[in-house]
């Protein structure tokens, strides 16, 4: 292997690993949010907003997690929703990605507290949330990691505590899914080098979507923790989300 995200032979195990990623995100965080939208059409900050608006309506909202937060992408969509109240706890495993969020977290009405940390080794209070939002986090996590983040999901939320997550996906259909990757493999990468960026981060994107598919194997496994999950594609199953809440009330 050729440890270096300029090589085209990657190992599957070393694009999962938590190293990996943040050098990965640490190297696009200058173009990510400008290639992002304007690759996607300005689908990406739909599908943020369709991630909070199926966040299920609850008594209170006061205490949740933007998990995978970047560099804050979700905070506009979210400061709809919450209170002034409200207390946010964003984390982010790339140290660039963190600083960028800290930065900008004094502009939005709730309160926000942002963590450098890799979500799946974090000890956080049991039954704390309220609810968890995440867009875009969950494809750089492989099954085993997906199984690790459906329990640590179940075991923040409190009782009638909500989620809701999207994340970029495969479409079912052959005759989009073709192009689509084509152009998340080939064009993508294309956009990210004419803004600067480094094209083989940005043809990162496309693998990570292929392998991930959609969020329905994550659906079963918050089902497998006990959470009432469920599934929606949008826009023809270029994206998914999951969302529903915890059973119970506290
Ligand atoms: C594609 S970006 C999404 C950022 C943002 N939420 C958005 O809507 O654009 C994925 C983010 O997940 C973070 N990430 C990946 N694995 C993580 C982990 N295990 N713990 C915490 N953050 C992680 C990366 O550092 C990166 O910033």
């Amino acid at each position: 292997m050729k440890d270096s995200r300029n090589s085209v032979k990657i190992e599957t195990e070393t694009i999962y690993e938590t190293r990996y990623i943040s050098n990965l995100f640490n190297s696009m965080s200058k173009t990510y949010g400008l290639v992002n939208y304007i690759s996607s059409f300005g689908f990406t900050e739909r599908w943020r907003h369709q991630c909070i608006a199926y966040l299920p309506e609850t008594g209170q909202m006061l205490s949740g997690y933007d998990l995978m937060s970047g560099m804050g992408e979700l905070w506009h969509s979210l400061n709809k929703r919450l209170s002034k109240k409200a207390k946010v706890i964003a984390i982010d495993l790339s140290e660039i990605m963190h600083r960028e969020a800290t930065k900008k977290k004094e502009r939005y009405s709730f309160h926000i507290e942002t963590l450098q940390a890799d979500i799946l080794q974090l000890t956080l209070v049991y039954e704390s949330a309220d609810f968890i939002v995440s867009s875009f986090g969950l494809k750089t996590f492989n099954h085993e990691q997906l199984q690790n983040l459906a329990e640590v999901t179940c075991n923040l939320l409190r009782p009638g505590g909500t989620f809701s997550f999207v994340e970029i996906s495969s479409p079912s259909s052959r005759w989009l899914r073709i192009p689509f990757h084509f152009y998340l493999k080939w064009l993508i990468p294309v956009i990210g080098r004419i803004f600067n960026g480094n094209s083989n981060d940005y043809r990162m994107l496309g693998i990570y979507c292929e392998k991930f598919q959609n969020a329905y194997g994550f659906t079963s496994m918050l089902r497998e923790q006990g959470l009432a999950a469920e599934f929606k594609s949008l826009f023809f199953g270029c994206a998914s989300v999951v969302y529903g809440c915890k059973p119970g009330s506290v």
